[in-house]
């Protein structure tokens, strides 16, 4: 294609991506998709100078402001910030910075690195420690006053604190501006997305445009319970604040002003520091309890910033190192419906193969038949597939502009794929189920998670063998573990004396699991492993469990009423009844733990350790901790008595302790708290 074509037909593409992303909050690409098209754009600019024209996307900043919203003219723009997407580019970037700094080399530069949130940029104006107006960025001069709808966020201060700013010796700076960046946590998404999910809603694609959503909205109090949060990381107009040399004293400023400043931010000398840290943010993006899509870095002298200046468009002292995207298109091929244990019927995408985050994607979850409904699906269709963290790879829906014609829509089956039998779905339930207590989906998947690692640990034991035993009408269910015949297993193809004796030992050995464990591989419904720690401890023996009442069950700390209602119908029923004897004729152990004998020194205390220790495993120094009667949970909060550093200690953690004010001590201190229960002086 000739390049002005070309360029013309980007630009138009961009600009209707430009509409869905900043302005309906509903973007049809990926991010990655979207800044490969800007760049295609800007390398044809740069080779063909003559196809540039003033308004071209690779200018501007964003999109439209909305009429919902009244306009705000910026005091000062915000501005957008040049990507870089490896090693290469940053450093290219750092030697322009040097070049343009007249330095012999890049070491006397001095950086700030931060992490990229994704959320959405705000700029809040403080005028005599007030908060007057809150903007989104808009087109970078013009944004949208969502002042009412901020006023809902709770981490943001709608008053600077006078006291404190008198402790620091500080005055009120008349005028104030504040940018950052609006997030929704995690933990927070999540919950969102589940009860969206049980009242037959939509389930939203990502926290980033959950985010803009909720800021979005008319009523401020759906923005309200969205439970938004807030990162600063960048000042505006000033007037009247103290004399500032670097981002860093920036960063402290914005801080003792009493603004959430995202605590990992490091401030380093060179750029090899710079590629660490965003090598470290690679590898750790999903230890954090939010989403980032990057990192930024900013040159920390100020002069050195107003020395560089800016183009049109981004600042040249800072620049955004892209993290490989979470999300991308690919075809889906057709829609396939898997039966779980409990008999839950889960729609799941048969994908081209795709590369996202790390790992191959060809199969992602659909979550239910309303939701298939929801999103309109259809194979053939292309998808948006997202895949973040630990979490199931997720279909998030089609791209419609590029739907082939006369695509049928995906009708749920009446019956199940494997027995046949029709499926049910409970009157109220977003989910489907297949009934049929003998499905051999259903068994398959209850005794691989059986015979899985969070449950009875069985090796050798995954879900192709079982699958074949299941075939073999040599088991039904997981009690029949305990009794096969092994003569004739050994007709079987595949399996030499050698397999059989590695499988038969690995069923001996699983008898001696703990009874949590045997709980957990029960598969009760919403009992998890706390869950089933709590009763093995309280009741000690599986006996006693079953003989339990509801209430008895729920008075348990960490079980309550829901958990206690499913296990006991559970037990109620002859199948369980069934099992359990299968259990006991096969020696599996029904016993729970001995009851603790050790003084309950650190009662009530919360100890949490990062690094490794001499005279610990990872998993002995929390039965260290808990059977004293502390907690020991995963990260470090407020309610943390202390922090116990071994050797390589997690740096987030360490940081979260410095910055909370939470103790951290040495192996050797930890020691005499385990014997006495008191912190070290
Ligand atoms: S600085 C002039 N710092 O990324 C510098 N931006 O792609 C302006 N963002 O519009 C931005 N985290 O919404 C900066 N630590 C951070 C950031 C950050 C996220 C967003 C911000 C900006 C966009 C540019």
């Amino acid at each position: 294609m000739d390049p002005q074509a070309r360029v013309q037909e980007l630009r138009d593409v961009i600009a209707h991506h430009n509409a869905r992303y900043h302005e309906d909050d509903s973007p049809e690409i990926p991010d990655i998709d979207y800044d490969m098209l800007v760049r295609e754009l800007q390398q044809l600019e740069e080779a063909h100078p003559e196809l540039m024209v003033e308004d071209s996307p690779t200018v501007l900043v964003g999109g439209a402001p909305s009429a919902t919203f009244a306009p705000v003219e910026h005091a000062v723009p915000m501005m957008s910030l040049d990507n870089s997407f490896d090693e290469g580019e940053l450093r290219a970037w750092a030697a322009r910075v040097a070049k343009g700094l007249e330095m012999e080399d890049g070491s006397a530069i001095g950086y700030v690195c931060e992490l990229k949130i994704d959320g959405i940029a705000l700029s809040m104006r403080y005028e005599d420690g007030v908060l007057v107006q809150a903007a989104t960025r808009g087109n970078g001069r013009v944004g949208e006053d969502i002042t009412a709808n901020i006023m809902t966020v709770d981490v943001i201060p709608k008053q600077l604190d006078h006291d404190r700013l008198k402790a620091a010796g500080q005055a009120v700076p008349s005028v104030l501006e504040v940018r950052g960046e609006v997030y929704m946590p995690l933990a927070n998404f999540d919950e969102l997305n589940e009860s969206q999910e049980a009242a037959g809603l939509p389930r939203f694609a990502n926290p980033r445009n959950t985010t803009a959503g909720s800021l979005r909205q008319k009523d401020s109090s759906i923005t309200a319970s969205r439970r938004l949060a807030f990162w600063s990381y960048q000042l505006g107009q000033v007037v009247g604040g103290p004399e500032l040399s670097t981002h860093g004293e920036a960063l402290d400023w914005l801080d003792t002003l009493g603004f959430p400043v995202n605590p990992e931010h490091r401030k380093v000398s060179t750029i090899d520091e710079v590629v660490a840290f965003v090598n470290h943010w690679q590898e750790h993006r999903h230890d954090l309890s939010y989403e980032i899509d990057g990192a930024v870095i900013k040159v920390d002298s100020l002069i050195s910033q107003r020395s560089l200046g800016s183009t049109s468009r981004a600042p040249r002292w800072a620049m955004a190192y892209k993290l490989p995207p979470e999300e991308k298109t690919t075809l889906l091929r057709a829609i396939q419906v898997s039966v779980g244990r409990t008999g839950r019927a889960t729609p799941f995408a048969v994908l081209e193969p795709v590369f996202v985050a790390g790992s191959t994607v060809e199969m992602a979850t659909l979550h239910n038949q309303d939701q298939v409904k929801l999103k309109d699906v259809r194979p053939g269709d292309t998808v948006i597939v997202r895949k973040a963290g630990d979490v199931i790879p997720e279909v998030l829906g089609p791209v419609l502009s590029e739907r082939p014609d006369g695509l049928a829509e995906w009708e749920f089956p009446a019956n199940c794929p494997t027995c046949g039998e029709p499926f049910e779905r409970p009157e109220g339930e977003a989910n489907t189920f297949c009934v049929n207590p003998i499905c051999p989906a259903r068994q398959l998947s209850q005794i691989s998670y059986f015979s899985g690692r969070s449950a009875m640990d069985i090796d050798g034991m995954g879900e192709s063998r079982v699958a074949l035993f299941i075939e073999q009408g040599l088991i039904a269910d997981s009690g029949d573990l305990y009794s096969i015949d092994w003569d004739k297993v050994s007709e079987l193809e595949g399996f030499g004396q050698t397999s059989i004796d590695n499988l038969r030992a690995a069923i001996e050995d699983s008898k001696s699991r703990t009874l949590a464990a045997l709980l957990i591989g029960l598969g009760i419904r919403h009992l998890g492993p706390a869950g089933a720690e709590s009763l093995a401890e309280a009741f000690g023996h599986l006996d006693v469990i079953m003989a339990a009442s509801v209430e008895e069950m729920a008075a348990i700390d960490g079980v309550g009423p829901v958990i206690a209602a499913s296990a006991a119908s559970f037990f109620a029923s002859d199948k369980a009844k069934v099992l359990m004897e299968k259990f006991r004729a096969g020696g599996v152990n029904l016993q729970g733990p001995e009851r603790s004998q050790l003084p309950q020194v650190l009662e009530g205390l919360s100890i949490v350790v990062t690094g490794g220790l001499e005279g610990f495993s990872r998993d002995s120094v929390g039965d260290a901790i808990k059977s004293r009667g502390g907690k020991n949970p995963g990260s470090v909060s407020k309610k943390t008595t202390a922090v116990v550093v071994g050797a390589e200690p997690g740096a987030s953690k360490v940081t979260k302790a410095e910055t909370l004010g939470i103790p951290m001590i040495d192996e050797a201190q930890f020691i005499r708290m385990l014997e006495t229960g008191e912190l070290p002086d």
